[in-house]
């Protein structure tokens, strides 16, 4: 048990992501190229931003007219992101909890995840994931494309930890979704520390409505 517990607090509890965020704003405060090149087609609608850190991709999406919720298990980037809206003068509603306790029968017209850090042993979370869009809705799932594995484990994490472009594509039935994006796009390198990324794994799919 001990050493179970003690693995979840190194890298993956709410208390090392509020670690890792420390004292001073750790992303760009702009919202990921790859969010609004996907999303400028839709309809605005209701959205949930799945591990929304400091909060740049909810608050483009409440400015766009979406009716936002953020959620993260970091309270300290969610604090940054409550400033962040105000600045903005737009309401978002932030949920402090990981995605795994997602209320059952919330159902978004847009689900996105940014750069993931969800547990593949969790199993489930890829149904919470899934089960959260509406029909009709899209699903905007995003990775970092060509993770340099060496690097990351030298930073004390292993990708293949968590749930990956691949698992979620794996995911989606042909029945219930229709895959519109999937492979990897350029993005304008970020500075700080995702200086080092430069494409991403997009994969964007519609919930099909049933008959
Ligand atoms: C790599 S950061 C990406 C942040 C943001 N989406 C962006 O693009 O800058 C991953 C985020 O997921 C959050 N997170 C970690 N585990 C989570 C979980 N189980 N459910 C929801 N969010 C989680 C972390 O606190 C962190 O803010």
């Amino acid at each position: 048990m001990r050493a179970i517990s003690d693995q979840h607090h190194t890298h993956h509890s709410p208390e090392a992501w509020d670690d890792r965020y420390g004292d001073a704003a750790m992303w760009s405060g702009h919202p990921n190229e790859a969010l609004v090149r996907e999303v400028a087609g839709l309809a605005p609608g209701t959205a949930l931003d799945v591990g929304c850190g400091e909060g740049a991709d909810a608050v483009w999406l409440a400015r766009r007219g979406w009716t936002v919720e953020g959620l993260d298990v970091s309270g300290k980037a969610l604090a940054r992101a409550r400033a962040a809206a105000e600045e903005a003068g737009v309401e978002v509603r932030w949920l402090h909890q990981g995605l795994e306790d997602l209320a059952e029968d919330a159902a978004y017209d847009l689900v996105s995840v940014f750069y993931p850090a969800l547990l593949r042993a969790d199993g489930a979370v890829i149904d919470v994931l899934l089960d959260a869009v509406a029909e009709g809705g899209t699903l905007l799932v995003v990775h970092h494309a060509h993770v340099d594995r060496e690097r990351a484990r030298e930073h004390g994490f292993d990708p293949d930890d968590y749930v990956r472009h691949e698992d979620v594509l794996a995911s989606l039935s042909p029945t219930d979704w229709t895959i519109e994006v999937a492979g990897e796009q350029g993005r304008t390198a970020p500075e700080g520390p995702g200086a080092h990324h430069h494409t991403d794994l997009v994969l964007r799919a519609w919930r099909k409505v049933s008959a």
